[in-house]
């Protein structure tokens, strides 16, 4: 499964890329208004960061002539560019109309399962599905995880399923056991993943024990 950062801050993609298992980036309109900086610099930088993942940079335009206006820009910005697109009759469309073009597309804000359909028709590379904000209205938002799983495999469809909006890593263990392609979260959840209090401690008597022996591994 792949994991990708969500976040709209060039500091926190360094700082995971440092851990070497970051295999993308995921943006998105409030997390770039959030990092404070323009769009086109924050996108180019995180993407100088990940050469060889992928950076999902999405369209604020509504209409099918707006999207592929502003699609086509993003994606020459740079070539792990993949553009997010909303999960609207027009960006549905326009996906269609870009993937033809070779423009590879993120559909985003797709929360149930037929979405996932469309998206997958339409030809989308990434079908993000939000899991944590169906969570958060007390429904079960890893069911559309495991239907659109289950379609893509189905149909040998090509695109992957995203899971997105994520909150805790029982999101990312759930999203593992559903066989989902990509996780996407935010830096202090993929930071979560390290942890373990058993880890913690077992070190901590690894190391009192080896210097309390006295022993070296350079002698
Ligand atoms: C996905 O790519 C979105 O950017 C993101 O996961 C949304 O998460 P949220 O529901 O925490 O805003």
């Amino acid at each position: 499964m792949k994991l990708f950062l969500d976040t709209g801050k060039v500091e926190e993609v360094r700082r995971a890329v440092e851990w070497g298992i970051v295999d993308g980036v995921t943006t998105n309109p409030s997390l770039i208004a959030q990092a404070g900086r323009g769009f086109k610099e924050t996108v180019l930088e995180i993407c100088s960061l990940v050469p060889h993942g992928t950076v999902s940079a999405e369209v604020v335009g509504t209409s099918v002539d707006e999207i592929l206006r502003e699609a086509r820009e993003i994606a020459s910005w740079a070539p792990n560019i993949v553009v997010k697109i909303p999960m609207t009759p027009a960006g549905v469309a326009a996906t269609r109309q870009l993937t033809r073009e070779g423009i590879r597309v993120n559909m985003t804000l797709v929360f149930s399962p037929t979405q996932a359909l469309l998206a997958a028709k339409a030809g989308a590379t990434y079908i993000s599905v939000f899991v944590g904000r169906v969570d958060d209205v007390s429904s079960e938002g890893m069911r559309t995880i495991e239907d659109a799983v289950r379609m893509v495999q189905n149909y040998g469809f090509t695109s992957e399923v995203l899971v997105a909006s994520i909150r805790h890593p029982m999101h990312v263990v759930e999203a593992m056991r559903l066989g989902a392609h990509i996780a996407t979260m935010p830096f202090k959840v993929m930071e979560q993943l390290f942890q373990h209090p058993l880890t913690d401690i077992g070190l901590q008597r690894f190391l009192d024990d080896w210097h309390k022996a006295g022993l070296k591994i350079f002698e």
